[in-house]
């Protein structure tokens, strides 16, 4: 499964990605107006720090604007997959983006027919909004499955399904039982997934052990190669 990361600070995601997991980072619009930071600029510094997609997302809501800012976005640099929403503009734009081999993630993905649609504009990646369903109440994993389900009863379909809006590391962990190919996760959720605190306990009852035998790695002399000697 590969992770991508949900934000558009830009040090937030050159401290994610020294980690060496990040495969991709998503921006929307909210991200980019939290930063304050100009959209092309900022951009364009990401997809210099993570070599695998970079979501950047037109803002115009019609399709011979969206099909500009695409192209645009795009020349930013050969990482970019061009960002569109779920509209009837959004996947005439997603069909001639990708139709000039520019890859494009189609969001704001609520309905597996959204995401048969999506499909069969040649959209790279699907973003279904997990965590926007559960907040109204609805099945946000749920929609997960069914479209996995769907994309791999069409062998021909290329794109990923990519889960968006997740909300804790257990969205995750189903989204990767059920087979997803992405998801995009806030810095919050990917450092959540690192820690347990029984591994906590485990490191330090090591670590003392440890310090109890006087012994040190690095300092360290091979005790065997010495007796051979
Ligand atoms: O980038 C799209 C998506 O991940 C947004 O998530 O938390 O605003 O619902 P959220």
């Amino acid at each position: 499964m590969k992770f991508f990361i949900d934000t558009a600070d830009v040090n937030e995601i050159r401290d994610l990605a020294a980690t060496g997991l990040v495969d991709g980072v998503t921006t929307n619009p909210s991200l980019v107006a939290k930063t304050g930071k100009d959209f092309i600029a900022t951009v364009r510094e990401i997809a210099k720090i993570v070599p695998g997609p970079v979501s950047a997302e037109v803002t115009a809501t019609d399709h011979a604007t969206m099909l500009k800012e695409g192209h645009k976005l795009a020349k930013i640099a050969k990482n970019i997959a061009v960002k569109v929403p779920l509209t009837p503009d959004g996947l005439k734009t997603c069909k001639a983006l990708s139709g000039d081999g520019i890859m494009v993630n189609v969001t704001l993905c609520f309905s597996a027919a959204q995401a048969i649609l999506a499909a069969k504009a040649g959209a790279a990646f699907i973003s279904p909004f997990v965590g926007r369903l559960d907040d109204i109440a609805a099945d946000g994993m749920g929609l997960i499955r069914e479209i996995v389900a769907i994309y791999k009863a069409y062998p021909g379909i290329r794109t990923e399904v990519l889960v968006a809006s997740v909300r804790g590391p257990l969205h995750v962990v189903e989204a990767a039982k059920m087979g997803a190919h992405v998801a995009t996760l806030p810095p919050s959720v990917l450092r959540q997934m690192f820690a347990h605190p029984l591994t906590d306990k485990g490191l330090a009852a090591f670590l003392a052990d440890w310090k109890k035998t006087g012994q040190s790695i690095l300092g360290a002399e091979d005790g065997a190669a010495k007796a051979a000697e």
